[in-house]
């Protein structure tokens, strides 16, 4: 069996030694009491990258998005995302299960939400009709195939929603990878959204964590429905300091990852029934159609899973790979080749 190439998310990653000396060396205290001085130290500068008040550990992307939406909305609000949105897809529908939330999905333009559609979404609260308090965007959008949204879009977005009232969470799982392509900073895209997610377990490489930025109050409240949902935790600053060594070390060479990504796109593009948005991809995934008659995508996956590539199907008719920090240039061209030998074999 070939040593395995794994692209199945940037979340399988191993902790490097100097991260697992990081996670050795910190200083730990009990956070549910706010005693983990390296807990304060990442959420501190989280909150000062973001240009937000104050910052919340906690230890998924998913459980930041849904104490953000908790937070938000009473139940019965009217919650507006895209239609193939992380919050809404693929977070077991917590969103409805935990804030009682009426989402309502708009189509987007692949992951990306339109203002236009924004501004005619949004409802009052009527006798009949739920009102609209929040907006849910994704920057990078994960079935987007990691496209960056246009700043000049969510700027606009934030400036419909100032005027009526309604609130803006950002799900910034790969805020990092869209930052680090697109050259703007962290802090301009979070001025798009009142609460900011981020996760630190993605492209950056820590084990565990993602942090939640808001305002002092938004804060005070999310740390209480964190402790509600059991993720108040005691000496986390283990896992905190991988996040601060991530920050410290694995943030410029994302850029490697975007590479690899758009090497590894235009040879598959070459490939007979297979095809790829190159202009979409733009950070670390891979978003690949197949078309027919050429085999289906769990086949495809199956063939090269006995050839040591790993990545995952995304429905029947497509794949997605993502780049990551254990996946080097080396084995893109170890990938790329093992696709055209399977397609040789046709
Ligand atoms: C865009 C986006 N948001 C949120 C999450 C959830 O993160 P976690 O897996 O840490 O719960 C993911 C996970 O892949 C994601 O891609």
């Amino acid at each position: 069996m070939p040593e395995l190439i794994d692209l199945r998310s940037d979340t399988v990653t191993r902790p490097s030694p100097g991260m697992r000396k990081a996670i050795a060396e910190a200083e730990v205290g009990d956070d549910v009491h706010g005693d983990d001085p390296t807990v304060n130290r990442l959420e501190e500068r989280m909150a000062e990258l973001t240009g937000k008040e104050a910052a919340l550990f906690v230890p998924s992307g998913t459980m930041g998005n849904e104490i953000a939406v908790r937070v938000h909305i009473q139940p019965g609000d009217c919650v507006i995302v895209d239609q193939m949105a992380h919050i809404y897809r693929f977070e077991c529908g917590s969103a409805a299960i935990l804030s009682g939330a009426f989402m309502q999905p708009l189509p987007g333009d692949g992951g990306i939400l339109k203002a236009e559609e924004v501004a005619e979404a949004i409802q009052e609260e009527t006798l009949h009709a739920p009102g609209t308090r929040l907006v849910c965007l994704e920057n990078t959008h994960n079935w987007g195939g990691g496209c960056i949204c246009p700043l000049d879009g969510m700027q606009e977005i934030r400036g419909i929603c100032s005027e009526r009232g309604i609130a803006v969470h950002l799900d910034g799982a790969r805020l990092f990878n869209a930052s680090v392509e697109a050259g703007i900073d962290i802090r301009t895209y979070s001025e798009t959204a009142d609460s900011v997610m981020i996760c630190l377990s993605k492209g950056l490489g820590a084990p565990v964590g993602s942090v939640l930025m808001g305002t002092h109050s938004f804060i005070r409240r999310a740390r209480r429905f964190r402790k509600i949902l059991g993720g108040g935790m005691r000496q986390a600053g283990i896992l905190a300091a991988a996040g601060l060594y991530a920050m410290d070390h694995n943030i410029a060479r994302l850029r490697e990852d975007h590479e690899n990504a758009r090497r590894l796109a235009a040879a598959l593009d070459n490939l007979d029934g297979l095809s790829v948005n190159l202009s979409r991809t733009q950070t670390n995934i891979v978003a690949v159609d197949v078309s027919p008659p050429a085999h289906s995508a769990a086949e495809i996956q199956d063939s090269l899973a006995e050839r040591g590539i790993l990545f995952l199907p995304m429905g029947r008719t497509k794949l997605r790979l993502v780049t990551n920090l254990d996946v080097s240039r080396e084995d893109i061209d170890v990938a790329i080749a093992a696709f055209q030998d399977f397609w040789a074999m046709e």
